[in-house]
């Protein structure tokens, strides 16, 4: 199977997921691509060998459908089986994700379906949750709302900040996320838990 792994910066989620795709894994990595031609993901990316393209979103202003057909030929190019949204941040069009149902993943750093959207972390502590963490989805035309795949939770401690809650976060998205993608690529879609 062929996965394209889409970012707008360090990338470490995309870093994670090429490092899962060796050896009996039945999946590889055949492109990197970022709405920021800047992103620092890309220049990993290259060094381990995966094909790299980007197309910057601001030109294009509000029009996203005009960035998007840009987007299209790109990964028409890469012929992807799957496409993995790792730290994208664009919203992308209902036509867009139609194009890509079901072969299309996000990962999102909150235990959905809390937290939609931004600052997540900051969201979880300002409510007094426990336990925070991530999902990963399918992605649909509702903004991180669709079919939920797999979620690893992490505890609130006392003294969190928005920023420590990240750091505790992060890791296990690169857990998480190669773990659901390899269940995905074989057809499994039992939920994936990790704590
Ligand atoms: C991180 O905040 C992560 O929670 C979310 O996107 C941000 C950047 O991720 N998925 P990455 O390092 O670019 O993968």
């Amino acid at each position: 199977k062929r996965v394209a792994i889409l970012i707008s910066g360090g990338g470490s989620n995309m870093v994670a997921l090429a490092r899962s795709m060796t050896g009996d894994h039945p999946a590889r990595p055949v492109l990197v691509a970022s709405n920021d031609p800047q992103a620092g993901g890309l220049a990993k990316a290259a060094d381990m060998g995966i094909a790299t393209a980007s197309v910057d979103h601001r030109p294009f202003k509000g029009d996203r459908a005009a960035f998007e057909a840009e987007l299209q030929k790109i990964l028409t190019e890469a012929r992807p089986d799957i496409l993995c949204l790792a730290g994208f941040m664009r919203i992308l069009t209902p036509e867009f994700i139609d194009s890509w149902a079901g072969k299309m993943l996000n990962i999102h750093p909150s235990l959905l379906p809390k937290y939609k959207g931004l600052h997540t972390h900051a969201r979880a502590l300002e409510a007094g949750d426990a336990e925070h963490g991530c999902t990963v989805h399918e992605v649909t035309a509702e903004l991180d709302d669709g079919p939920i795949l797999g979620q690893a939770r992490v505890p609130i401690l006392a003294d969190d900040t928005p920023e420590t809650l990240a750091a505790r976060v992060l890791p296990m998205e690169h857990k998480l996320y190669p773990a659901v993608l390899r269940q995905y690529v074989i057809g499994n879609r039992a939920l994936v838990e990790i704590s």
